[in-house]
């Protein structure tokens, strides 16, 4: 298998452009998830995407998970206005994009349009309940979507793992140096436990490297800080994994909590990235119960591999096995439930949280301890007089 092609065919640039020399008074102001696909978009992630979706891409990719032209596409990119900024708005003249006031871009507007969300929520996240965490940001967003073209002109602030944001192209570059033709993405918006472990290194037997990419954009406030995961995965990453087979860096998109359609989403980025597989584990990207737990593997059979151009890899539920001694999965452990080491997410974080240790066969130690301290000082933070 040779280098991984960029969705499209090019790798999207549309960082600094000349394009839009008007200076505009106008403004934009976007929340944290708009701001992030900007730069998503400008740096090529979200190619062959070059700004927020219009109608025509909007309303293909909800009903039939395709931009206009085809592609395979899951997930609206779309900015969001309020009805009096719409009309303030002039098609054909350039506004700049704005998070706190500071400009980061700017965009040609080409539409303006009125987006049924309901559709939305039941095409991509598959409820309209508010309780569902996407649904109730898409509900909460102003009601008129923006369209056009956009240039980055100030990258996002970084916090404090600077050296971990790596453009496609640099990853690209990154997995060319290191002489890998094959690369396996992995996603998360967790620590990485032995059952992502297990299945990280399962796929590592059959490719080059490892891509690990975990998405440290916005996430539900009870998900465990990017900043304490950032270290957890550094110190995995060294005592577990041979060197030379594992890269790690950033993915500053927000989590969408859409299950199987950002399932496809985040392969199709990963290609972008470089890689040439992704891992596809249970209820990948899932909350609550909205999702069957393998329906983010089946939703891939909507698209033939080729023109998805990435190779899922689909791995079923994984744990440790106290009488297997070892990790297991249905196919191949022939023992009782109560064998089996299975914790919730919310269950850990409740047992961080208090600074209890979840058990090795869960998670590495060297892991637990990073995350007990990191939570400590969350919490730390949290109830200090000026938290
Ligand atoms: S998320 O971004 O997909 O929400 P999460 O950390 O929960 O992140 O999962 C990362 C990847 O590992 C996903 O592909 C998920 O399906 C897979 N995964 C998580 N836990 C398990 C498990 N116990 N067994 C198999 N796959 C898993």
């Amino acid at each position: 298998m040779s280098e991984s092609v960029p969705h499209g065919g090019t790798l999207v640039n549309r960082m600094n452009l000349q394009l839009f020399e008007e200076s505009s008074r106008n403004f934009i102001e976007l929340d944290k998830l708009e701001l992030s696909d900007l730069e998503l978009i400008a740096n090529g992630a979200y190619s062959p995407l070059e700004g927020f979706m219009g109608r025509m891409d909007y309303e293909s990719v909800v009903q039939d998970m395709r931009l206009v032209n085809g592609l395979p596409w899951s997930l609206p990119i779309t900015l969001a206005v309020n009805l009096k900024k719409a009309k303030e708005l002039v098609i054909g003249k350039t506004v700049n994009l704005t998070h706190n006031g500071i400009i980061y871009g700017v965009m040609e507007v080409k539409e303006k349009y009125q987006p049924d969300k309901q559709e939305e929520a039941e095409k991509v996240f598959r409820t309209t309940d508010i309780n569902h965490p996407g649904v109730k940001k898409l509900f909460e967003r102003p009601e008129i979507y923006i369209a056009g073209p956009i240039a980055l002109t100030k990258r996002p602030e970084k916090n404090k793992f600077e050296s971990f944001y790596l453009d496609p192209i640099q990853t690209r570059a990154k997995f060319r140096k290191l002489g890998w033709k094959t690369v396996v993405g992995f996603q998360t918006r967790n620590p990485v436990h032995r059952a992502h472990e297990y299945i990280q290194k399962s796929a590592l037997e059959n490719v080059d490297g490892l891509f690990l990419n975990p998405l440290v954009g916005e996430t539900k406030s009870d998900d465990i800080p990017s900043e304490i995961r950032m270290k957890s995965y550094q110190v995995l990453l060294k005592n577990y994994y041979p060197k030379d087979r594992v890269f790690l860096s950033v993915f500053p998109a927000a989590m969408r909590y859409a299950g199987p359609r950002e399932a496809i989403f985040h392969a199709i980025v990963r290609k972008n990235f470089g890689c040439t597989h992704f891992i596809v584990g249970r209820d990948h990207a899932g909350v609550g119960n909205y999702y069957g737990t393998y329906d983010a593997q089946k939703i891939f059979s909507h698209y033939t591999e080729e023109e998805l151009g990435i190779k899922p890899l689909f791995f079923e539920h994984r744990f440790y096995c106290k009488k297997c001694e070892n990790m297991a999965s249905e196919k191949t452990c022939p023992h009782d439930l109560e064998d089996h080491v299975i914790l919730s997410g919310t269950k850990v974080r409740g047992m961080l949280k208090s600074g209890e240790q979840p058990p090795k066969e869960f998670s590495r130690p060297e892991v637990v301890e990073i995350l007990i301290q990191g939570m400590k000082e969350v919490y730390l933070n949290e109830n200090s007089p000026n938290g």
